[in-house]
């Protein structure tokens, strides 16, 4: 398949040969590689994929995003009812997609809500979304938010719920353990939200045979918005895994892994749940106990099953 010759000609860092691997490929994932690639060999050079969200935003808004959402949204609803936490905090909330529904959905209603968000357009669309809640914006990335914590007299002790969903594999694994383990004592439930990738080594043959089918079906549930998508989000992600310096957006890993890193930050009863049968990889739902006893009250057992009438606020 030409696709798979492409990306493996960005594994070997050979933009131009990876260019003519899918000369004349009808195929979406190889029209849609071969006008990125163009783009590229042009000297157009992107960004992170968040600086300027339309793409990214048609993205989550179309295809299998729709139904991944509502279940991630129930999910944190549940969360929030089940903990009862006076404050949420959400890392990485991008325009509030999953955020927003979630809190409008669940009976208990936090006091506080912190937003993390190095996108400035991302963060200021959340930001319009939550005016009904006492929201506390933090205008940049996870890291540099921990930093500045002791130093600010107004942040809580700790949040009943930590979450963040399709956010923590933004981050490298080495500087994730560290977030974790910062946002420990800080965190009553932590609730992730990621995907669950396949156990193979990056760049294997097992590996971009597994890329070319699974984005050439996320591109097929686009039609309008599918160059648009293409162009300004699934290709940079798809191409800045594989090509050695480029912009990398993903540091994915199994859900085991994510279990496993997420304990040894020092959590403890890390739970793992299967959210959304997801076109590139399975979606699933990660809770754990950080070291903050916030929550209000005994916790009624809870779980991801979807709410079939959220409330409106
Ligand atoms: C795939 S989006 C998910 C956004 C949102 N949580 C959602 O579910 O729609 C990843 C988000 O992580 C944010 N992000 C990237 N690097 C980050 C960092 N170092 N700290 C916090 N957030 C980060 C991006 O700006 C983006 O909004």
């Amino acid at each position: 398949m030409s696709a798979v010759r492409a990306l493996q000609a960005l594994v070997d860092d050979d933009p131009e040969a990876a260019r003519r691997a899918v000369s004349g490929d009808t195929s979406l994932l190889g029209s849609a590689l071969a006008q990125h690639l163009d783009r590229q060999l042009d000297g157009q050079r992107s960004g992170s994929v968040y600086d300027a969200p339309a793409a990214f935003e048609a993205f989550i808004r179309g295809g299998g995003n729709v139904q991944l959402y509502d279940a991630t949204r129930a999910a944190l609803a549940a969360a929030y009812d089940a903990e009862q936490p006076a404050a949420v905090l959400d890392v990485g909330c991008g325009d509030g997609t999953a955020l927003v529904p979630a809190l409008r959905a669940a009976r208990h209603h936090p006091d506080r809500v912190d937003v993390v968000e190095p996108s400035e357009p991302l963060l200021e669309a959340a930001l319009s979304e939550l005016r009904a809640w006492r929201v506390h914006p933090w205008p940049t990335t996870v890291q540099e938010f921990l930093t500045r914590l002791d130093e600010d007299d107004d942040a809580p002790a700790g949040w009943g719920v930590v979450q963040s969903t399709f956010a923590l594999h933004t981050l490298p694994h080495a500087e994730r353990t560290e977030v974790l383990r910062a946002l420990l004592p800080r965190t009553g439930r932590l609730a992730v939200v990621e995907f669950d990738v396949p156990q193979v080594p990056v760049g294997s043959p097992e590996h971009l045979e597994f890329l070319a089918r699974t984005y050439e079906q996320g591109l097929a549930e686009y039609d309008d918005d599918r160059e648009l998508v293409a162009q300004g989000f699934l290709m940079p992600v798809l191409t800045g895994q594989l090509r050695p310096g480029a912009v990398r957006a993903t540091f994915e890993q199994p859900a085991q892994a994510w279990a496993e890193q997420v304990r040894s930050a020092g959590f403890a009863d890390v739970e793992v749940t299967a959210l959304d049968d997801y076109w590139s990889s399975p979606a699933f739902l990660l809770t754990a106990r950080g070291g903050a006893p916030l929550w209000r009250g005994p916790a009624t057992p809870w779980s991801p099953t979807p709410r079939t009438a959220p409330p409106t606020p």
